[in-house]
């Protein structure tokens, strides 16, 4: 695990942080709402979005349950444990809830929307149920809620990309933003739960997206990541005779286009749609980072057409060899699951080669979690013991800390351009920022005048296993 947030949709460090945004005049708001979330990167920004309405209804943000009138939890459903978490901080609710009646308690996100009105039955102390396509309807609903009603909405829409609500940027370092550009997803991965708890993909209108990150830019941010599940799938049409569809290579240029020294990251990439339009993109913006997240899932042709993820290994390695041919030097990561159904030890085996061959330079690594509804759960069988899964993601996870540390020995001796994000988390004596290709790097204030949010060259000078340790170098 890096030791500060991954820059990634799928972000673990992150799971279960309450935030506030840093202004927060309690004159203008009536009372207060207490969020916390879970899961990927796109419910912490749905989170930013929620703030934002809740803001319009007079609520203001507290990090603090006690002084809260309406407590919210945005949960995940990827995996059973990430529901079990929220399970078990509901139950940590109830001492606040018995103490103070008045107390509202709402769940959202993918886990609302997958168990629905069931939640009400199972956590008695939910009083209300919203999906991430409901959110514009949360004012109303705590009216219901208020007047004692039990209050639910899950209803999923094929156009809601909240594309003009202006996000509230929580507990914000100033410097880095996400910036949602789609919704939902299409793929049905036969493991994945996703598409059941945010219904079909849809893109967000380009302009807003150009806007947002347009104001980011004007307010010092120096650095944006475009999410969505997939957004290399991302194409917005308006419709309007003689207005050309925009794909994604095309908004990724519009977005660096914005200025020089505005950073542009993306995530996440499925490898079956990555263009050679997008990687030529990259080349061309030097403001583009040369990272991108492709999530593999396994090295085996036989469980990838399981999964339904639609390539073969091989197709993966020729994407691999492809983005390393156009783009030289660019960081590559990843998503594994160990143990799917039917799994091999020679189907892992195929995955660790696979692994070796691609040389990443980070995964997220995972057990296979059965989920209740998706394609596998109603096709196959869950059949690989718990202990075979975890020896199995043991070796996975062994053989990536060995590439990350070759990638990261690799980087010693040689310069980076680095945006400075903020104090190390472990001394304010050193900053701590990111290199293009998205690895942390620690270095010392001592003799430089550098602010957060300036571009500096640092030299990698010595490695952990998960980051840079560097010096600054002035003519870099
Ligand atoms: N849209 C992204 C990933 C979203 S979920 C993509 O397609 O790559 C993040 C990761 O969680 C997935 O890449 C997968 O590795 C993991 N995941 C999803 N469902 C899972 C399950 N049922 N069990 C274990 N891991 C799962
Ligand atoms: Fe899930 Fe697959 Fe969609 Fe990713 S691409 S969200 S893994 S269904
Ligand atoms: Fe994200 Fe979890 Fe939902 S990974 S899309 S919050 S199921």
């Amino acid at each position: 695990m890096l030791d500060v947030l991954p820059h990634k949709i799928h972000d673990e460090s992150r799971q279960g942080e309450a935030y506030a945004p840093f202004v927060n005049d309690p004159s203008v708001y009536r009372k207060k709402f207490y969020i916390e979330s879970y899961g990927c990167q796109m419910n912490f920004s749905d989170s930013e979005i929620v703030a934002s309405i809740l803001n319009g209804a007079g609520f203001g943000a507290t990090r603090n349950v006690e002084e809260a009138d309406l407590l919210l939890l945005n949960t995940c459903s990827i995996r059973e444990k990430a529901e079990q978490t929220v399970r078990n901080r509901l139950t940590a609710f109830r001492k606040a809830k018995e103490s103070r009646p008045g107390l509202l308690v709402g769940m959202l996100g993918c886990m609302a929307e997958r168990l629905k009105s069931k939640l009400l039955e199972e956590e008695k102390l939910v009083d209300m149920v919203v999906g991430p396509d409901a959110y514009r309807s949360l004012p109303a609903l705590i009216e219901e809620a208020e007047g004692g009603q039990k209050a639910v909405n899950v209803l999923l829409s094929r156009e809601e990309t909240y594309a003009d609500i202006s996000p509230v940027r929580l507990d914000s370092n100033g410097i880095t933003a996400f910036v949602s550009i789609m919704r939902g997803c299409n793929n049905m991965c036969t493991f994945c739960v996703v598409p059941f708890t945010r219904g079909r993909e849809r893109s967000r209108d380009a302009d807003s997206i150009i806007a947002e990150c347009t104001d980011l830019f004007n307010r010092g941010y120096k650095e944006v990541t475009l999410l969505g599940q997939n957004v290399d799938s991302y194409f917005f049409a308006t419709g309007n005779a003689g207005e050309q569809a925009v794909t994604f290579a095309m908004l990724l240029e519009k977005v660096a286009d914005i200025s020089p020294l505005l950073r542009v990251r993306f995530s996440t990439s499925h490898p079956k749609d990555i263009t050679d339009d997008v990687l030529h993109v990259m080349v061309r913006y030097d403001n583009i980072c040369k990272y991108i997240h492709l999530p593999v899932q396994s090295g085996s042709t036989r469980i990838l057409q399981l999964m339904n993820r639609t390539y073969t290994r091989e197709w993966y390695m020729a994407k691999i060899d492809r983005i390393r041919e156009i783009i030289p030097g660019c960081g590559i990561s990843s998503d594994i699951i160990a143990g799917f159904c039917t799994e091999t030890e020679e189907d892992h085996k195929d995955t660790l080669s696979l692994m070796e061959y691609s040389g990443y330079d980070m995964s997220y690594m995972f057990f296979y979690s059965e989920r209740p509804g998706t394609l596998a759960q109603r096709r196959y069988t869950d059949d690989i013991p718990e202990e075979v899964k975890k020896r199995r993601l043991q070796e996975i996870v062994s053989l990536q800390n060995e590439l990350s540390r070759q990638s990261n020995e690799k980087d010693t001796g040689r310069t980076f351009e680095v945006l400075i994000e903020g104090d190390s988390k472990k001394s304010t004596e050193d900053w701590m920022g990111r290199t293009s290709q998205n690895k942390v790097i620690v270095f010392s204030k001592k003799d430089h005048p550098f602010s957060k949010g300036d571009y500096v060259h640092v030299r990698v000078t010595d490695c952990t296993k998960a980051t840079l340790l560097g010096e600054v170098v002035m003519n870099g």
